[in-house]
This record gives structure tokens, sequence and C-alpha cells, in this order.
């Protein structure tokens, strides 16, 4: 990345993040490019560059899944297409982000070396096919690798439109050969030390499972171990590690050849396999993949808060603007029902990438595929081969929108809240086998409460256990079921100091190795919640409890809310009650409590309520009472958000109706100027269905 002074890296003169790329200092715009599959076409190039300048695009990313093209057979490089490519790009100003070609290998490479190729759980070992289906652990092809990589960083890492690195392709799965279980064993070595720790960590005296010889340890399998909580919880982090690993191994030749050029690998929404925490450091930018399924119910709310909430973890990952890699221009082919977004869609989606921090917007992909499974993915240009359709006039009037947008570039986004969420929290939480099996929800849970400060339009971080808390004033912990001493010793600080706390059941129930917090849940936060949950009860789907708020109590909530799910019984020891479940022989014990400490206080929520109104309400008293920062200062309706970008001299404020009807926002100041038209607005600002504006006003804080 560029140079910069401040320690998180803005630029103390700017108040701004340096652009992601010196060479092209403005939002990117563009697409996955595969001209590989047109190379008996060269006319397809000429037309592509004249359509690219129409669409307001100015980067590809280019040779995802070239390695055929690059390497037609063992030891023969052609690199006359790319370099055409890429000297045409750079002769009209268009930039690449050059991908390395890992994602998927070349046929003959699997029928030379069939250890490149994944084994399975079960132990067998897959045939060529697909994509991301090779082993990260093979000599062979990690060998491989890093000779395309060399080369290509020798013949490209100075070449004027590349901008970066685009590494391999959504990096997942895993591999149970012989190389990895060697890997895994070194790891575990690395880790415990000794056998004995290994088998206290994993608890293996539970039946014999205690091991007496490396040798003996080996991955999960289906027809072998599959229980050892702790064991799964290792392989998983083996799994992000020897990823991160592979990673590493991919940059070396890119970086000895240019360390200037950034290098980042494309993520995808939530995704399960790996942590991606892990990978922040070693990446320059994060990107990720974003498909929505918009206009399935009558209002976006959920999917928009939901992909909101993964805007906001991928630009946490860093705390800095993130590329959106990839999103469709209208409509996928993978998912159950594919919709074409309508009018006004690709705008506001596009728009919210960019109000959460995203200095990009690329699509996959920019020529639709003529043959294979993605033939009818939606893509910038379609079979019929011009610029005359719906989808690329939408494109081409983002281009317009994303060009105005050039003092955006670097911006950040002021959060003061934030919500704990750890990848190794929620691997342990699915694998317990405890109160709910049927269900016991840890993300559509974490989502519950984020919606609530999305509504609210709270700018929020989702930060990990090993984040610094101090610039935080709101801190939400939903079900953080491991829970680590010193997180929580990192917590009660964060309240005694003065900080907003808002935890849940479920929460500080096992450490880092699985293993339960003795002396009381919630474990290492039991004095900063001034509670201990003694016991906790599942509720069939159709069962209900309510939640009965206390009369007059300081929150000023008034009613009963439904209870479902979840139940703790807990008792508060020097917390406060606010409200009391209705019913069941629990009916009167305390199911919302605080506890005031230090500067701070800490609430906590012993049972699982399902309406939003309650999490918007709680939400909106607990902001209040932390002083965080708003986006805005008016009333937002249901599903409109405001979200925030600040450079501490401009505030960009962006309004954004996923409501699925029309909406009116009642501005709260008179001095807001639309950020695309410079024209002055005030009063009602009315949003059509699937609108989105940008204003502009000086910063209110900086
Ligand atoms: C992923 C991949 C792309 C493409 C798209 C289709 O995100 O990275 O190569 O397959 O999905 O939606
Ligand atoms: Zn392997």
């Amino acid at each position: 990345m560029t140079t910069n002074n401040g320690s998180n890296g803005i630029n103390g003169g700017t108040g701004k993040f340096p652009p992601i790329s010196a060479k092209l200092p403005a939002m990117m715009h563009g697409a996955d490019y595969n001209p590989d599959q047109w190379l008996h076409d060269p006319k397809v190039l000429e037309e592509d560059i004249r359509l690219m300048k129409l669409a307001g695009c100015n980067v590809m990313s280019v040779g995802i899944f070239a390695w055929s093209a690059l390497e037609p057979e063992e030891g023969r490089f052609e690199f006359g297409w790319l370099d055409r490519v890429l000297d045409t790009f750079a002769d009209n100003g268009i930039y690449a982000w050059l991908a390395t070609p890992s994602g998927a290998r070349p046929t003959w490479m699997s029928q030379k070396y069939p250890e490149v190729l994944r084994v399975g759980a079960n132990r067998v070992r897959n045939l060529h096919g697909l994509r991301h289906n090779h082993c990260y652990s093979s000599p062979v092809y990690r060998e491989k690798t890093a000779l395309m990589n060399a080369k290509l960083a020798e013949r490209y890492g100075h070449h004027p439109a590349v901008v970066g690195w685009h590494i391999s392709n959504e990096y997942g799965g895993e591999c149970h050969c012989g190389y990895c279980q060697e890997a895994f064993r070194d790891w575990l070595k690395a880790k415990y030390g000794t056998l004995e720790a290994l088998n206290l960590a994993w608890w293996a005296a539970f039946w014999s499972h205690t091991y007496t010889d490396w040798a003996q340890v080996e991955s999960p399998a289906p027809h072998g171990e599959t229980m050892v909580h702790g064991h799964n919880l290792d392989w998983r982090r083996f799994v992000t590690d020897r990823t991160l690993d592979f990673y590493r191994h991919e940059i070396k030749p890119l970086k000895a050849a240019n360390p200037e050029l950034p290098c980042t690998t494309n993520m995808m929404d939530l995704f399960y396999d790996l942590d991606y925490r892990a990978f922040a450091d070693d990446l320059d930018v994060i990107s990720w993949d974003a498909y929505p399924t918009w206009h399935e119910t009558d209002s976006d709310e959920s999917v928009a808060s939901w992909f909101a909430f993964n805007h906001d973890l991928f630009r946490s990952l860093k705390k800095q603007p993130f590329m959106l890699m990839e999103s469709t221009p209208s409509l996928t082919n993978w998912q159950p029902v594919s919709k074409l977004k309508r009018p006004g869609m690709h705008r506001l989606s596009s728009l919210q990438a960019v109000a959460h921090g995203a200095d990009t917007v690329q699509y996959f992909q920019w020529r639709k595929s003529r043959g294979s499974s993605e033939k009818f993915h939606g893509a910038v240009v379609d079979h019929v081969g011009h610029e005359h359709t719906r989808v690329f006039g939408d494109v081409a009037e983002l281009g317009r929108t994303l060009a105005g947008l050039t003092d955006l570039v670097g911006t950040p986004v002021p959060a003061e809240a934030a919500i704990l969420f750890d990848w190794d929290n929620r691997w342990a939480v699915n694998d317990a086998q405890g109160p709910r099996n049927g269900g016991i929800h840890y993300e559509k849970t974490v989502m519950q409460h984020y919606r609530a400060l999305w509504g609210l339009g709270v700018p929020t971080d989702i930060v990990g256990s090993g984040d610094d808390l101090g610039a935080y004033k709101l801190l939400l912990v939903p079900m953080a079921y491991l829970l680590r001493e010193e997180t929580g010793r990192k917590i009660e600080r964060f309240v005694r100091d003065g900080g907003i706390a808002a935890v849940t059941y479920w929460s500080g129930i096992v450490n880092e190795n699985d293993l339960c917090h003795l002396g009381g849940f919630p474990g290492p936060l039991r004095q900063t919640v001034g509670i201990w949950a003694e016991e906790i009860e599942g509720l069939h789907d159709g069962d209900r409890n309510s939640v009965v708020m206390a009369g007059s109590n300081p929150l000023g909530i008034e009613g009963t809310f439904e209870a479902r799910e979840l139940c703790e019984l807990i008792h508060a020891e020097t917390a406060e009650t606010l409200a009391v479940y209705g019913g069941d022989f629990y009916a009167g014990r305390p199911a919302l409590t605080v506890n005031r400490l230090g500067d701070g206080a800490a609430y906590y929520l012993a049972a699982r309520i399902m309406d939003d109104v309650f999490y918007r309400a709680f939400y909106d008293k607990l902001a209040h009472e932390a002083g965080v920062r708003r986006a805005f200062g008016g009333e937002l309706a249901p599903g409109v958000t405001a979200q925030l970008r600040s450079d501490g001299s401009v505030d960009y404020v962006f309004l954004l109706n996923f409501s699925g009807g029309e909406a009116a926002v009642g501005l709260d100041q008179a001095d807001y100027e639309d950020a695309e038209t410079h024209e002055r607005v005030s009063g009602l600002l009315e949003l059509p269905v699937n609108g989105a504006r940008i204003l502009k006003r000086p910063a209110t804080r900086s």
C-alpha cells in the first residue's frame, strides 16, 4: 500500500486512507475478465475495450482461471495473449487486478501428478474436475504455483496496467491426504508440545480416547472421530492456517518482484470454513464477493441487513476501505431461483457496499461465457454482444456515479459501536451438543442484534476477541459461548472504562479448548455482568415464554415480549433486574439485567426475544446511553438505513431504501448537499422504491 502517516493507516493531513492503488486514485469499477475463453476470436478484445469505456469501467480482474492458457503443457508458457490484453489496457486507461491461476489446475497436471488433487474426509482422492480441488500441502502443487507466480511477477510485476494481485479465487475446502495429516500433527505438536497437554485439552479420557503416540492423531472423519469438540476446533483452526500458509506461499514471488503491488484474495459472505480474521494482516486490502438474493419478499430489509453486516465485517478485518470484488450486474445462475434486479437495485446494492466502506464496485463477470456451467450468470455484456441492454445501461449509469465520487476514496467509516463475532466461537457453538440441537441459530441471533443498529443508522464494526476495544463506546456480545479468560478481562476493562456492553444468554460457557468454565457461567464475564446463569432450557419451535419489562425500569421500555428457543435461568448477583420471565416455573425470575461497574454498565439478556421491536427500542436506549455516533439524527422508517463515511471535515451520509416501497426521510439539518448533483437538499427527502441518495455535510465531528 502507499505510504501513510497515522498508526491506523489514516493519513493525518487528509483524514483518509491512501487509495488502494496510487496508480488509480478513483473509485474502481469493473469486472472479472476472462479473455482466455475468447482467444479464438481476437475481435472480442477490441470490442471489449470499446464497451469497457462506454460502461465507465476502469479496472478488470484478469485471468483468474487461466492456467491452461498460460501453461498449456508442462513447462511451456504462453504469455503473448496476456501481453496483448494488458498492453491494450494500458493504452486505454484500463487497469488490472492480475490473478494467480491456482484456483483451478490444468488437466495435464492432475493426470501427471495426482497428488495435487484433494482427498476428502472419507480418505478418497477426488478425480480431476471442477475448480478449487487442490491440496494446499502437496509439494508438487506448491512448486508449480511458485513457478507460475514467479513468471507472472517477473513479466508483469511492473506493468503499467497492473494495480495489484488477485490471489487465486475464493480459497476454501480442506484436504485429508497424507501430507495434510502430517502437517496437522506438526501443527498440534507446535501448539501443545506434549501428548499429555493435548489429551487434557481434548478431554481425551472421555470414552477412552487417550492418545499414546502422535501417529494415532488424524483429522476428523465421518467413519472415524467426529465428537471430540476440541479436536474439531483444532482441525478447523489448522485448515485456516494451512490455507493462509498457501496464500503466503503464493505471494512470496510476487512480493519479491515488486513489494509495492497490493495483494488480495476474494472472500465469501460469512464463509464458515476459514477464520478470515487470521488473513487480515497478510492481505494488503480485503476483497469479497457479494451475491444477495434481492426481491424474495416485499421488503429487502432482512437481506440488506445481512449484506450490510458482511460489508461491515470485511471492512473491520483491516478497519480500512475494502473492495467489492464480485457482485452480479443482474442475476446469478446458482441460487434456487434467480431473480433479476428490479430497477434501482443495481445502484442501491452497489452504493450499499460503498456506504459501508467499499472503494470498488466489481462484477462477476464482464462478458457472459458461451458455454459451460456459468453461461447464464449475469454479466455486463450479454450474449447479444452489444451495449443496448437494460443491464449494460444500469452498469454504465453507476459508472457515471462512481466517477463523481473520487473525493470519497479512502474515507473511513467512523464506528463507535461494535459486535463481537469470532469464528472459533461460531464453530464451537454450532458443534456443541447442548440445549437446542434442533437450531441453536447463532448467526441469526447475531444478525437480529445487528439489524437493530443498522435500522438505527449506527455505524458498527464487527470485531474479534483479539481486537482493541478502545475506540468503541457500545459493545454487543451475542452468544459468546466460547470466551477466553483474557477476552473476559478485556470486556470488563471496556465496561469499567465507561463502555456499555450488552451480553446475551449462552455466553462464557467454554474456553478456547471447548472446555467448560468451572465455577459458574458466564465464566469470565460473571463479575462484569453481575449474574450467575445456573441453567438453560431449550424450547421447542412452537413453545413460548415471555419477558415482562419491570414497571418504571430505567430503560423506559414497557410491555411484554415473546421469548422462544432459549431461556436461561439466572440469578442477579450484583445486577439490577429490568425484566422478568412471564411463564413456566421460572416466572418472575430475571430475564434482563444491568450491572453498573466502574464508569460503564453491562446488560444481560437471558432469553431469546424474537421481536425486532424490542431490539430496536433496546439498542436505541443503549446507543443513547453510550453516546455513540449515528449517521443521521432524523427518524428512519423500517427498511431504510443511513450509513456514514467521514474524513473529519466532510460527512457522507448514505440514505438507502430497502423497504420495497417509497419512503420519506425528514432531514435533520439544512446543511446537506447531494454528492452527485451538488444541489442543496433540506426538508422532506423522498426516496423512491430502491432509492439511494448520498448527502454531504460539514463533518459533525472531527
Ligand atoms: C464466485 C466465483 C466466480 C463465479 C461467481 C458466480 O464468486 O468467484 O468465479 O463463479 O461465484 O456467482
Ligand atoms: Zn492434502
